[in-house]
Formats: C-alpha cells, structure tokens, sequence
C-alpha cells in the first residue's frame, strides 16, 4: 500500500470510503455528492451496516459507525474494507474522514485497514485470491496538521502486529525456537536494539535449568534471547518477559485436548518480539530489556518426567508434578535472570500460560496479576482504550501454599482442578525476587483464538499496542 495524505482531492476515481455516524434524520454526503439522495431507510449510519454507491467514476463505500464509534469499533470497519471488501478496490483508495474525529479514531481507521490485508494462506500454492496491495494507492483527506505523523505511527503499529500475527499462526516445524532467535537478530539489526541469544549450551553455562529441563524432550535447539532497547535519553527501564514455547504438547504429561492449537504457545514471545520492533521504529524514550525464553516442550526418551525435582536459576528447587505446566518453568529462569542482572523498574511478563485464564474470561480479559497498583491501573486503563482489556485477579499470599512441595523448594503445579490462574502467577512471584513492580499477564485466551476474519482459530496480536500505550503513559 502507498499512501498519499492530501487535503484536497485531485479525483475521486476508484473506492471512496466515508464514514457515518448514526443520523435519525437520515445521512448527507459531502461534497461533491451532495445531491445524491440517499433514503434513510437503506442507509442510516447503523454500527456494523456498510452501503455501496456505485457511480461513474467512482464508488462510494459508507461505512455505519454507530452512536459512539470506538477506537475497535473504527479499527474493525476499516479492517473489512481490506479483508472483506477488497474486490471493491482496484487501483486508488480514497479515505475521508470526519472532522469530529479525534487523532485516535484516524489511527484506528488507518490501523484497521492495513492489519485487513493479512493473509491467513501463508502455504497456499494457488495465490488467486491473494491482493496485491503493493499497487493500490490510498489517498488521506484531512485537514489535521499531523495526519503525516498518524499514519507513520498507525503504519507502524500494523507493521508490528502483522509480524506477531505471522509468528504466532506459522506452524511450528517453520516457527521454531531457532526461527525465533534469527527473527529477533533480523529485527534488531533493521530497527534499532541489540540481541543476544544462548542456544543449549550457552545455557547451560548460565545454569538456565529449569528451561533447559523443559527444552530436553525435543531436539529443537533451546534459544533464550536477550534482547536490550537503549535510547539516548529514557527515564525508566522496563523488562518484558514472553513465553516461547513454540509448541506443546504437554511433555509426558500429553495433552488430551486441544493439542492442535498449541503452535500458540509462543503468543507471549511473538508480543514481546513485536513490541522491541515497534518502540525501536518510533524511538519510543524508554529503555527496555526484554527476555524470550524459547523451547519445544515435546516427548523424547530424553524429556523431563513427572516427579522429576530440577534446578533452577534462581536456586530454587523446583519437584515437577505435571510436564504440561512448563511455561512456567521457562519463565521462572528468565525472571530470575531479569532481576538479577538487569533489574528494570517495572518487569510485565505475557504467557498463553494456563486453561484455567481461557475458561474464566473467554477472550474477552487478559487475568492480570501485580501487587503494583499504579502499574495495574496504567494496564487496565491503556488496554481499555485499544481493547486489548485485562482483569485483575489476587496474587494473595493465601494461594502460596498451594504449591509448598514436601521434597522441593517448589512444586510446579497444585493438582487441583481450581485456582490454576491464581497458583501459576504464585509460581511466577516466587521467581522474581519479590521485586515491588512486576506484573503478569495470562493470555492463554487472548493471543489465539476466533473472530470474523476468519474460519479457524487465528492469531491477534494482543499486548503489542498495549505495550506501546504503556510507555508513553509511564
Ligand atoms: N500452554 C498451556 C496453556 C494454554 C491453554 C494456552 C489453552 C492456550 C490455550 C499451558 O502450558 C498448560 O498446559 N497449562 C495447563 C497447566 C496444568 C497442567 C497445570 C492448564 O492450564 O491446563
Ligand atoms: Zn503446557
Ligand atoms: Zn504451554
């Protein structure tokens, strides 16, 4: 896509795409359609209607906003026009916005668009219903001053979450632990951030054991990337943590169900990859060291095995009771390692981590767990904004002895078929050095799963704006 911002239209041949927000008298066009009729029965700017226009020249795509268009609301319109609507656009696309409209809704609109022309065919021999967007040519009408800065910011943000959208639906025989680690040293080198990856060995010398446990049932070669994002002038650091596993399948401890989405596992690292991508290209002033701990947690003669007791980085010893608990294991190292060598002010983790997230809040909320109430509110309020939404849970100390282990420091999981949110993030505390700003986001609902852009089960890119968000308002 290239885009052109105008304030006057030279023509309006090809696609116009406008706007409409809920008129009970009925809707006028603007300029020059101004003439046209347009009974309110047929089109009356309802939230989700879409009205098409089929002139000379030109063809007039109206887009229903609603009452009280949002920041998604806009966002998921314009991601129909590129996704649903793309036979409509042939070579020019003209944007109009309203002059209501704040900066936010104009990102939203020039976000949603470009994120529509994802493609879910990535293995698709036969590429006919694929678009080429390269040649279609989207002109901005707009009068706002910094509609220039809008649309690089909107145009990154796209970029950031296609990659992580990308990441998270490629299958797991491409996105494995190695992928991941070249994808970060790729980004780096492009965007501006230094990386660091131990492989196995590297690891081992480290004494990562607890990822390395979960990293010995798969020839997959272990990759713990170290990223580090350095601007001249920041005020805080901030550590971010994801989840790489890039499948599981539950270790010995084999999943009965639900196996099949499992490539989603890495969700958490594909947030935190995309994010350094991100606040590297718009030179976002806060310094951030992120960790991906990146592992197959599959089965081998060689694989961890219940009741096994491990090390760990921290020191901690951890007595194994369920292979399929292993995100947590990968995170407790790179948590440790976090605190220990990097010691950020702030340290928010993401991890497609436990059912028990999924089947309490669907994928509406992220369970979100801090006992820094700032940093909660900072979360909660961002996220609420872009609907990328989180929910508090307790991170009460009353759960913690839930997984007191008899023979270990630690076990990795209660046993019990309740609380599992709840013990997981206890288990992820108890490796973070009670460090008094760290924050855990569950979104085992959140990074995979439907919408109506597609037939299965897709990738959404949650936490990538969020973060983003979240540094500007620190
Ligand atoms: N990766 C899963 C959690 C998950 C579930 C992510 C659904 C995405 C969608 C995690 O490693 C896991 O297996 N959790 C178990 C933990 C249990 C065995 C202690 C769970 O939540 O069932
Ligand atoms: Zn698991
Ligand atoms: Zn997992």
């Amino acid at each position: 896509m290239k885009f052109n911002n105008i304030t006057k239209a030279k023509n309006w041949d090809g696609l116009v795409v406008i706007p409409f927000e809920l008129k009970k008298e009925g809707i006028q066009l603007p300029e020059p359609w101004k003439n046209q009729i347009l009974p309110k029965t047929l089109f009356s700017g309802k939230k989700d209607s879409q009205f098409i226009l089929s002139l000379p020249k030109s063809t007039l795509l109206l887009l229903g906003c609603g009452e009280n268009p949002t920041y998604d609301s806009i966002k998921t319109s314009y991601r129909r026009i590129t996704a649903k609507n793309s036979h409509l656009v042939e070579k020019d696309l003209h944007l109009v916005f309203p002059e209501n409209w704040t900066d936010d809704l104009k990102e939203a609109a020039l976000l949603g668009l470009q994120i529509g022309t994802y493609n879910l065919g990535h293995y698709k021999q036969k590429k006919e219903h694929e678009k080429d967007w390269s040649k279609t040519v989207v002109t901005i009408l707009s009068d706002s001053k910094n509609a220039k800065v809008l649309l690089d910011r909107a145009t990154k943000i796209a970029a950031a979450q296609l990659e992580a959208m990308k990441l998270v639906d490629l299958p797991s025989n491409e996105v494995t632990p190695e992928y991941l680690g070249k994808w970060a040293q790729k980004a780096g080198k492009a965007s501006g951030f230094s990386v660091k990856v131990l492989d196995r060995k590297a690891a081992e010398k480290e004494k990562l054991h607890a990822f390395l446990a979960v990293a010995q049932g798969s020839h997959r070669e272990p990759q713990f990337i170290i990223m580090q994002y350095k601007p001249k002038k920041s005020t805080k650091h901030l550590g971010l943590v994801g989840k790489g596993v890039t499948f599981d399948t539950g270790g010995l401890n084999l999943k009965t169900q639900g196996m099949v989405h499992m490539k989603c596992d890495m969700g958490g690292a594909a947030t935190v990859l995309a994010t350094m991508q991100l606040i590297a290209e718009l030179k976002i002033p806060v310094q951030v060291t992120a960790i991906v701990p990146c592992v197959e947690n599959s089965v081998d003669n060689q694989a961890f095995l219940p009741s096994d007791v491990i090390q760990s980085y921290s020191g901690k010893t951890i007595e194994i009771i369920d292979t399929d608990a292993e995100g947590r294991l990968i995170l407790a190292d790179a948590l440790a390692y976090m605190t220990k060598n990097y010691a950020p002010d702030s340290i928010i983790d993401f991890a497609t981590l436990t059912g028990s997230s999924l089947m309490t809040f669907g994928s509406e909320y992220a369970a979100l767990f801090t006992k820094d109430n700032k940093l909660s509110d900072l979360i909660q309020n961002q996220g609420r904004i872009i609907n990328e939404k989180s929910w508090a849970l307790p991170l009460d100390d009353a759960y913690a002895k839930e997984i007191d282990s008899d023979i270990a420091d630690i076990k990795n999981f209660h046993g019990k078929p309740y609380a599992g949110a709840i013990t997981a993030a206890k288990f992820l505390e108890a490796f973070t050095d009670k460090h008094s700003s760290w924050a855990h986001l569950d979104i085992a609902g959140m990074a995979f799963g439907d919408s109506e852009f597609a037939k299965t089960k897709h990738a959404t890119a949650f936490g990538v704006h969020l973060m983003l968000k979240l540094m500007e308002n620190l």
